[in-house]
């Protein structure tokens, strides 16, 4: 039986406005979303710009209060989490690779942040990220580098090393394979998926690429206008898109022989 890790309930979030000197309102980014992940599955979370996904994605973690509703992670409430407890518990993933990293600390320094932070000693410290760098795919010799001196992939790479470095069981990645080539996009995609399997991760992966969402995830929802209009399991998206707009994201899709579909024939390296 699976067990949900993560649940989500009658979240809502609003942003306040301005409309004029003496005018307020507010928008709602996210109105009303239920949702829970099972332990060790990918919950992907689609939708096109400003439906509500990133500010989602923001409550999940407890970087945002929701102005309604709860979340929970392993049974605790992730804003009752103390400061220590949070980053061991869920990290996230953004989708600029540079701009996640502080560009004047190495590599070495940049994953081994959160653990410093936590007050490890250094020599764990530096044994523990020369053992992230090689989980993640990079030589510990990067570990001396800085962050312009590699490539978007690999900074992802190591960006996925330090939401790592302090074993949470859960992660949250935003749009993390955008900004990427597609070719380099499925090598973070297929990493993602493998330390899944060895580390018995939990994901919610957030982005507006359909194709992505769906080779990622167990169960799917679509946002629209910040509500989630359809959940589903991963595999029925494609053979029943029950809402019109599942379906009109489904058509914006180019089609493509599956023979050559790039997730298909992942590259190894790089
Ligand atoms: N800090 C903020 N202050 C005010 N409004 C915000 C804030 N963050 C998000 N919003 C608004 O909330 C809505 C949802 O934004 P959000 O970034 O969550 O969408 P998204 O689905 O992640 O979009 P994208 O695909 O472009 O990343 C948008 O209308 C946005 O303008
Ligand atoms: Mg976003």
């Amino acid at each position: 039986m699976p067990v949900p890790l993560m649940v989500a309930d009658s979240l809502v979030k609003r942003f306040p406005i301005r409309n004029g000197p003496f005018s307020r309102d507010a928008i709602t980014a996210v109105s009303d979303v239920s949702l829970y992940v099972n332990e060790g599955e990918t919950l992907g979370v689609v939708g096109e710009s400003g439906s509500g996904k990133s500010t989602l994605g923001r409550v999940l973690v407890g970087l945002l209060k929701a102005d309604q509703g709860t979340v929970t992670i392993g049974g605790k409430d992730v804003r009752e989490l103390e400061r220590r407890e949070r980053p061991q518990t869920v990290q996230m993933v953004f989708q600029d690779p540079y701009s996640s990293l502080n560009p004047r600390m190495t590599i070495e320094a940049n994953i081994g942040y959160p653990l410093r932070i936590q007050g490890s000693p250094r020599r764990e410290i530096r044994e523990r990220v020369a053992d992230l760098l090689v989980r993640v795919g990079l030589h510990p010799n990067h570990g001396s580098h800085y962050p312009h001196q590699l490539s978007g992939g690999q900074l992802q790479r190591v960006n996925i090393a330090r939401a790592l470095s302090l074993s949470p069981k859960l992660i949250v990645c935003d749009e993390a394979v955008s900004a990427l080539d597609k070719s380099v996009q499925a090598q973070i995609l297929n990493l993602l998926k493998d330390l899944q399997s060895e580390l018995g991760l939990t994901y919610v992966f957030i982005s507006h690429d359909l194709n992505v969402v769906e080779y990622m995830s167990d169960h799917v929802l679509v946002m629209y206008h910040g509500e989630v209009v359809e959940s589903v399991a991963a595999e029925q998206l494609y053979a029943n898109p029950q809402h019109e707009y599942s379906r009109l994201l489904l058509s914006s899709i180019p089609s493509i022989d599956p023979d050559t579909r790039t997730l298909a024939h992942p590259r190894q390296t790089g």
